[in-house]
């Protein structure tokens, strides 16, 4: 049986745009639950501006009491070199760097150009190699922007082949608003795959999807059809980019998983403890709301 691999964003992705925030302690609790569900890769967090991401403050503190569970890696986002020393100096070795292929998202998301993000990168590649940290880049609006519209295929197509390049152990191909609409994303899959062949290219490809715009289904099983065997996923489908306008969730893990399992794919997922944890995650949720974004 073939094996779809999650990548489990809930405490990043899924927390950082939302109305409330999460203690340490319950992201440990959430952490927790995610790897009793089977998860082998989970984002726990990131190290960017508290003032910018308050939901993301504590992710340090965070890295260092994480369960030490055999074959569990965990990730943290970083969005510059500061991100990277402030998650090295954590405990962090799987981390992904966050690059959006746009001018306007990316001086939105991380304030400065995209040739500074990618020098950046450059620098912390060559660092990572050296700190035996294992890297992801993120590439963001890959498929649309939500400043500037739908994202030019062979501008897509280069930033790929520019992470390849750069030996990044996991491209992964984020559609930040949730925008792509199918054919576009048929295209570009259909274009990058026999690339990365052509480079030799011996890393991961991953599929970073939102649903803002229903297009997440849709989109994960034309990705399916084309041997995609990676996806982010956050539970309960939380989640949105701060800095994307109108951004709604992730595709929901529980979905994910369920149509994976219904096209004959295994997951390594409990689909019976991730229901739980979900409900678990809603409540807290609610409850938070209801007393006013208290920790
Ligand atoms: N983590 C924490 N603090 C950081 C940081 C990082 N990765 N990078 C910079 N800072 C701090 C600086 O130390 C400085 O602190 P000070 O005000 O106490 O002196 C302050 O941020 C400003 O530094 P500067 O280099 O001018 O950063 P900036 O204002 O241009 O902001 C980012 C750049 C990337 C840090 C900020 O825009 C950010 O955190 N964005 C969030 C991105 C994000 O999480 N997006 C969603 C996920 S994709
Ligand atoms: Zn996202």
């Amino acid at each position: 049986m073939q094996h779809v691999h999650l990548f489990e964003t809930t405490p990043r992705d899924g927390l950082q745009n939302e109305k409330f925030i999460l203690s340490t302690e319950q992201k440990l609790q959430l952490v927790r639950g995610l790897t009793e569900c089977g998860f082998r890769k989970i984002e726990v967090g990131s190290f960017v501006n508290p003032k910018a991401v308050p939901q993301m403050a504590g992710t340090g503190e965070l890295f260092g009491s994480l369960p030490a569970v055999p074959g569990v890696n965990y990730y943290g986002l970083i969005p510059n070199r500061k991100g990277y020393e402030l998650a090295l100096a954590a405990g962090c070795r799987h981390m992904g760097y966050v690059l959006a292929v746009t001018e306007t998202m990316n001086q939105r998301n991380v304030r400065m150009p995209v040739a500074e993000s990618f020098a950046q990168l450059e620098e912390i590649r060559e660092q990572a190699r050296r700190d035996g940290v294992r890297l992801r880049a993120y590439l963001a609006v890959v498929f649309h922007c939500p400043f500037e519209g739908p994202t030019d295929l062979a501008r897509a197509l280069e930033w790929v082949r520019k992470m390849a390049d750069l030996g990044v152990e996991d491209i992964c191909l984020a559609d930040t608003d949730g925008n792509a609409a199918p054919e576009r994303t048929a295209l570009l899959l259909d274009a990058v795959r026999p690339m990365l062949d052509r480079m030799g290219y011996p890393g991961i490809l991953s599929l970073h999807l939102h649903n803002t715009y229903g297009y997440a289904d849709r989109n994960a099983r034309l990705a399916l059809e084309r041997g995609i065997r990676h996806f982010d996923a956050a539970t309960a489908g939380l989640g949105g980019c701060p800095f994307v306008p109108g951004a709604k969730g992730n595709i929901p893990t529980e979905a994910l998983v369920q149509l994976c399992h219904e096209e004959g794919y295994a997951t390594g997922i409990d689909q019976e403890k991730l229901a739980g944890l979900s409900r678990w995650l809603v409540a807290l949720k609610e409850q938070k709301l209801a007393v006013g974004n208290s920790r």
